[in-house]
Order: structure tokens, then sequence, then C-alpha cells
């Protein structure tokens, strides 16, 4: 299955995808967590990702776009993938079609002061990437990951500051890439409205949305 996770920062895309990976035997292409992992290495991607993702805007869609195609031709994308964080502009939205067809669009929902919240409670492993959140996700041992045991961070881009200018841009950006799957029939929204929805419950929607695919 080829699906995408769409919706604001903190609505979940990354904590949904990282659990249904395993479920669904698909990889899970985060575009964030590759250009975070390129600003760590130091490389000239990261360098010039680094200046745009600091003040929450986003990468330019050519750099985006090359970094994606690259991506989805190797080999474990064979059966499928589910990208979180691309496509974020109905340019990259379109350019996406040309290359494949998309089975399911999953858009979250969720209201702005529960992602206030989320974001500058959540934690990242600095190894393995895996998410926390001091309030709702806590490690087993505080600021360790229990995957992996490596040092559990703040994002940078998790300032108040940082994210309001974040959810800006997504209000800015969406709502062509939400008509544009519409328009295809591809679109499923899934909206979380309670602080305290748990992981679990959102996985187990979703994962209804994509069972009700298959037996189409
Ligand atoms: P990216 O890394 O994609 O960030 P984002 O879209 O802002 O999304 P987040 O990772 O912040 O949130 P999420 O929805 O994954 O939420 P999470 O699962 O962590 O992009 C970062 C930057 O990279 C961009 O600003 C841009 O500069 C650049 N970039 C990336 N892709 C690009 C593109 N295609 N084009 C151009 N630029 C691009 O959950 C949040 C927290 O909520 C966690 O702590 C979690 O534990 C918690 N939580 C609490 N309850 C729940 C629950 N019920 N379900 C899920 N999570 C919950």
């Amino acid at each position: 299955m080829k699906i995408i996770f769409l919706g604001p920062p903190g609505s979940g895309k990354g904590t949904y995808a990282s659990r249904l990976s395993p479920i669904l035997n698909v990889p899970h292409i985060s575009t964030g967590d590759i250009l975070r992992e390129n600003v760590k290495r130091e490389t000239e991607l990261g360098r010039t990702a680094s200046e745009y993702m600091e003040k929450g805007k986003l990468v330019p869609d050519k750099i985006i776009i090359s970094m994606i195609k690259e991506r989805i031709s190797q080999e474990d994308c064979r059966n499928g993938f589910i990208l979180d964080g691309f496509p974020r502009t109905i340019n990259q939205a379109k350019e996406l079609d040309r290359i494949t067809e998309i089975d399911a669009v999953i858009n979250l929902a969720v209201p702005e002061d529960i992602i206030i919240k989320r974001l500058t409670a959540r934690r990242v492993c600095e190894k393995c990437g895996a998410i926390y959140n001091i309030l709702t996700l806590k490690p087993k041992e505080e600021g360790i990951c229990d995957r992996c045991g490596g040092r559990l961070i703040q994002r940078k881009d998790d300032t108040e500051e940082v994210i309001k200018k974040r959810l800006e841009v997504y209000k800015e950006t969406a709502k062509p890439i939400i008509e544009f799957y519409e328009n295809k029939k591809k679109l499923y929204d899934i909206e979380i409205n309670q602080a305290d929805a748990s992981v679990e419950e959102g996985v187990e929607r979703i994962l209804k949305v994509l069972k009700s695919l298959n037996e189409q």
C-alpha cells in the first residue's frame, strides 16, 4: 500500500506512521527525519535545509522532490510506503502523482491548543528518532529511549514561536493538497478532538480505514 499522512505539525503523523510501518510491512518515510539526519551529518543538503527548518519554513520543492524521488525508487519501497511530511505543497503533490499512484491519504485533524501542548512536550531519541511525550508518552526511564537507550532531546523547531510559524505555513499550504486528493477520492479524514486520546485509538481508526479499502 502507498499511503500518505497529511496533517498539521503535531497531529501524530510520525507517531502513527512508525506504529503502522511494521504492521503493514512497508517503510515509514519521513522527509523531516531525512532532513534532520542530513543536518546532523552536516551534509550540504543539511546545511541548506537547517536555514529553513529552524525558522519553521518549508525547504524548497526542488530539494525535497529529488530527495523523495530517490528514496521511493529504492528496493524496500517496491510493495509500498508510508509518506510522513510529504507532500507539503501542491507542486510536490503533482510531482508525486507523476511518479506513482497513491492508495490512500490519511488526513489528520487535531485542534491547535492540543497541538501546541503536544509539541512543546515532545521528545525524540537523537539516535533512532523514536517519538515520546513527557506528558502522554513517557519513556520507562526519564530522558532515555526505551528502544535503543539513546538520549531524548527536544527538536530545535519545537519552541512555541517556531511551532506557531509551522502552523501558519501549514494553513497557507494545506488546502489545495487536501482538495487535490479529495478530487481523486483518496482522502480519509481522521479527527482527534480530545487531548487525552490514546495513540492506540488513533492507530485502530487508521487501520479500520485501510482495511475497508482492501475489502473494496
Ligand atoms: P516534519 O518533521 O515533517 O514536522 P511537522 O510536519 O511539523 O510534523 P511533526 O513531526 O512536528 O509532527 P507529527 O505530525 O509527526 O507529530 P508526532 O507524531 O511527532 O518537518 C520539519 C521541517 O522539515 C518542516 O518545518 C520543514 O522545514 C521541513 N520539511 C519536512 N518535509 C518537508 C517537505 N515535504 N517540504 C518542505 N519542507 C519540509 O506527534 C507529536 C507529539 O504528540 C508526540 O510527542 C506524540 O507522542 C504526541 N501525542 C500525544 N497524543 C498523541 C496521539 N493520540 N496520537 C499521536 N501522537 C500523540
